[in-house]
């Protein structure tokens, strides 16, 4: 029997419901999910936003950036998460070079995404032109979250994996992208990895919640790549990482303890087995027999 309790019954996280949190001032909870039973275990947890972010291509397909993922993989991960979800808000990153061509580009993109995974929303990085694509998508109907300091999609072109704004110039420059955004319509937005000062100047301008991955207290709620927090993924975590498990060594343990079992044979007992009765049994002996 599972030690933890079903949580009580949350009713489904809406837009309506995020803007509610945020003017009610009680922290927004998000974190990413990439199949059936990751999605699942955040529906449980109680979370309010699940995010099949394109953390996933590092965390479970084993690229070494977010930036070589395509639309097919991202639409699988984000289909096997819906299958495990109704509470939470279902966010789809689109991935690097699924949006940025034209308006047309990113449109038939978010499409795709909610057409084919059932998505509520999906998620652009950075500010730019990604400012006129997001118009186009709230445009054709589809919830667009934003994304601004780092954002790993495009990590070679602002100096790699490293904090953002930390001078005021650099900072204005942040939170002109996040206003940007707010004004091209997003429901929300993440700010990743810039000092808790430039989240604290800017957000009594914010009307739109905000989700924090390393930008301080300050924000509306928080986001964690679900890895990173249960301590799954095995890389040096960034200094954000606040590691809740960890589940990695849990599951070493597990697998070694069953290759000793089965090379001691310890593993498998008469109890995992299918009995078959013993008349059955002889008779199955007598027409082997009889086999040529
Ligand atoms: O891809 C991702 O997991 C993200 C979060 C870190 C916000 O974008």
């Amino acid at each position: 029997m599972s030690s933890h309790p079903t949580a009580s019954p949350r009713p489904k996280a809406t837009l309506a419901s995020l803007a509610e949190q945020k003017a009610r001032h009680e922290p927004i909870v998000m974190v990413t999910a990439y199949d059936h039973p990751s999605a699942q275990i955040a529906e449980a947890a109680g979370v309010d936003i699940v995010l099949v972010g394109d953390s996933g291509a590092m965390t479970v397909l084993g690229y070494d950036s977010t930036v070589p993922v395509t639309v097919d993989e991202m639409l699988v991960l984000t289909s096997a998460a819906r299958r495990g979800l109704t509470t939470p808000l279902l966010v789809a990153d689109l991935p690097f070079g699924s949006y940025e061509l034209s308006d047309e580009q990113a449109v038939a993109t978010a499409q795709r995404f909610v057409k084919t995974t059932g998505c509520d929303a999906v998620k652009l990085e950075r500010a730019g032109t990604t400012v006129d694509r997001v118009r186009a998508i709230v445009a054709a109907g589809i919830p667009v979250m934003g994304h601004v300091g780092l954002t790993p999609q495009t990590a070679v072109a602002i100096g790699g994996y490293r904090s953002q704004g930390r001078t005021a110039d650099e900072a204005l420059e942040v939170c002109r992208s996040a206003l940007a955004l707010q004004d091209a319509g997003c429901f929300a937005i993440v700010f990743e990895a810039i000092p808790s000062d430039v989240t604290d100047a800017v957000m009594p301008r914010m009307q739109i919640p905000v989700i924090g991955i390393g930008a301080g207290p300050g924000t509306d709620g928080q986001v964690l790549v679900f890895h990173d927090l249960l301590g799954i993924y095995d890389g040096r975590p960034a200094k954000f990482v606040k590691r809740y498990a960890d589940l990695r060594s849990a599951m070493i343990d597990g697998v070694s303890a069953y290759a000793d079992d089965v090379r001691s044979g310890g593993y498998p007992q008469p109890e995992h087995g299918y009995a078959m009765a013993p008349e059955e049994s002889a008779r199955l002996q007598e027409l082997l027999d009889e086999e040529p």
